[in-house]
């Protein structure tokens, strides 16, 4: 029996509010379309802000030599070739004009003495490429984009979480939501609905996400039909907090390492010689937190089990002005004053290159009408993200989504919403009150955690990996029976409660994709196959649903034309 709910409609529905959200809600608003944009938090709190250290872009203000090409063949090689390579290819060529679009918007960037936008080195990009402000590029972004976003006209419907997909006719019709302060239901009906939720981190203890991290996009994706693709590949960033223990996680941006930052052990060893002697600490991420990691299990980490991060030979007043982030986070929060001493940092989940799978020119979903864009979005990236690419990637592939989400809402008329499926969506989200037993939704999320950390790592094995489904199972028999106790109003518990089914489906994508992919690539290091593999270089994990299970089949990777071939393999 259904409850009052309200109804919104909108041509097109966004789903998340950082960087790829609105983005594609000043391009769908751009086209004429009614936007709806939904965020399960505040407008302008969204983990594009721990992009710190600046948005990838071939713009040749500092290397004149730089170009789309060259970005492309970084970005291909950073992959290890799993990337589609349109992606990679659009993604290279359109970055400037997004970056410059940005400026006119009324974005702040550091200048260079003619005047020209700045540009920073960053791990595995061949030219100085990162466009910056200090180290808080991704607030300057959010900042303008939601400036830009608001001033055009979208309706926000902030504290409000998307539980449910609802389609019809094998098309994505809206999606049935809750406002978190009362857990009162509300109905949006829409042509298009764009994913642009984020990433996954929540489901590991130690992450540089915060709260909302949850998987939730990638899961009503899942739900509703659409597929996942290269779930394995997540990424720990090489330098997050370590200590105190309250803010372990939190990110110490690449830019440290970009303006000349120096690692070393506890023996004062620049162990980046051992590892990447040729780009040392401006290495890809994943062999950076590899080295760090083994650095530590090898016996030879700082006190609290990490590594040490100097920018002290450097003048205070240059780490202040191109640090001023990491200048005041390490003297409030650590008592640590980085102008004249070392970080101690270690990894931290960060980001995960697996996610909805789209098509490369309009971020459409295998779910006609349902797009995705950003980290909830696969395949630009491959099996390991460079610094900085997140942010042109929002941007690129934010506009592509809302554009193609705008044209398909002219298309198309409102399609009808089942009250079967707005029932059990209700049905669902409350479940939780009538459970009765001990089982607490926090114990279950704890839980989890230690097996995603212990079990689905940085570094991997069969016997752990098929521990972790074991274990999975039992947590997902657990989260079924999670109890809440009080009512609707203001009530975590719950909140969580839900988001264990994300955590849930999300944890087991990453597990079935990193146990079948027997060899090491990018991100994903399998203890037992410590090597490429040729014959994995040409598959996708693709994870669909089949009835209540999780399916996971192989698709082929897309082969790049043979002239972008010839220019990322030559060296
Ligand atoms: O380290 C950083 O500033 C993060 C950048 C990114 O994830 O792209």
């Amino acid at each position: 029996m259904t409850t009052s709910y309200e109804t919104r409609e909108h041509d097109v529905l966004i789903i998340g509010a950082g960087g790829a959200g609105l983005r594609a809600a000043i391009e769908a608003l751009a086209k004429g379309c009614s936007v709806g944009v939904v965020c399960k938090s505040l407008l302008g709190k969204a983990h594009t802000v721990m992009a710190e250290g600046g948005i990838a872009a071939a713009m040749c203000n500092v290397d004149t030599e730089d170009g789309w090409k060259p970005h492309f063949r970084d970005t291909m090689r950073g992959g290890k070739y799993l990337n589609n390579w349109r992606m990679a290819q659009l993604h290279a060529q359109e970055a400037p004009d997004r970056v410059r679009e940005l400026e006119q918007w009324g974005a702040l960037f550091d200048r260079t003495d003619k005047g020209a936008i700045l540009q920073r080195a960053f791990g595995g990009h061949t030219y100085k490429r990162l466009c910056h402000v200090g180290d808080r590029t991704g607030l300057e972004m959010i900042r303008t984009l939601q400036d830009r976003g608001v001033q055009l006209g979208f309706d926000v419907y902030m504290e409000c979480t998307v539980t449910r997909l609802l389609t019809d006719g094998g098309r994505v019709a809206g999606a049935f939501g809750y406002w978190r302060e009362n857990g009162r239901f509300i109905v949006f009906k829409a042509k298009s609905v764009v994913i642009a939720t984020g990433g996954i981190g929540k489901a590991w203890p130690v992450t540089s996400n915060s709260w909302e991290y949850t998987g939730d996009g990638m899961t009503l994706a899942y739900e509703a039909g659409a597929e996942l693709m290269d779930m394995e590949f997540v990424q720990f960033h090489p330098t997050g907090m370590v200590w105190p223990p309250g803010v372990q996680g939190l990110l110490v941006t690449e830019a440290v390492r970009g303006e000349g930052g120096i690692l070393r052990n506890k023996l004062g060893e620049r162990f980046m010689e051992k590892y990447d002697p040729k780009r040392m600490e401006l290495s890809t991420r994943d062999v950076v937190a590899r080295s760090i990691y083994t650095e530590v299990k090898e016996g030879r980490g700082t006190e609290h089990g990490g590594a040490y991060l100097d920018i002290s030979h450097k003048p205070a007043d240059y780490v202040k002005k191109k640090l001023p982030s990491m200048y005041h986070q390490f003297k409030e929060l650590a008592d640590v004053d980085i102008t004249k001493g070392p970080m101690e940092v270690g990894p931290t989940c960060h980001y995960v290159m697996g996610g909805i799978r789209v098509d490369a020119e309009t971020a459409q979903s295998t779910l006609p009408g349902l797009f995705a864009a950003g980290e909830a979005a696969a395949g630009l990236h491959g099996s390991n993200r460079l610094g900085g690419n997140s942010l042109s990637d929002l941007l690129v592939f934010g506009r592509r989504a809302g554009m193609a989400a705008a044209e398909h809402a002219k298309r198309v008329s409102h399609a009808g919403l089942a009250a079967s499926q707005i029932e059990e969506a209700e049905k669902e989200l409350l479940a939780p009150f009538s459970n009765t037993g001990a089982e607490s939704p926090y114990g279950v999320h704890r839980d989890l955690q230690k097996v995603m950390q212990s079990l689905v790592g940085i570094f991997r094995t069969e016997e752990d990996l098929k521990k972790a489904f074991e274990e999975l199972e039992q947590l997902k028999a657990r989260a079924a029976k999670a109890s809440v106790e009080g009512s609707r109003l203001f009530n975590p518990g719950w909140h969580l409660a839900r988001e264990l089914k994300s955590l849930l489906t999300v944890s087991e994508a990453v597990a079935l994709s990193a146990l079948a992919r027997a060899e090491s690539r990018g991100a994903h290091s399998r203890i037992d196959f410590p090597n490429y593999d040729p014959v994995w270089e040409k598959k996708h994990n693709v994870i669909v649903r089949e009835g209540t299970e999780m399916k996971r089949v192989e698709s082929p990777v897309e082969p790049m034309p043979e002239d972008l071939k010839q220019f990322v393999m030559a060296d």
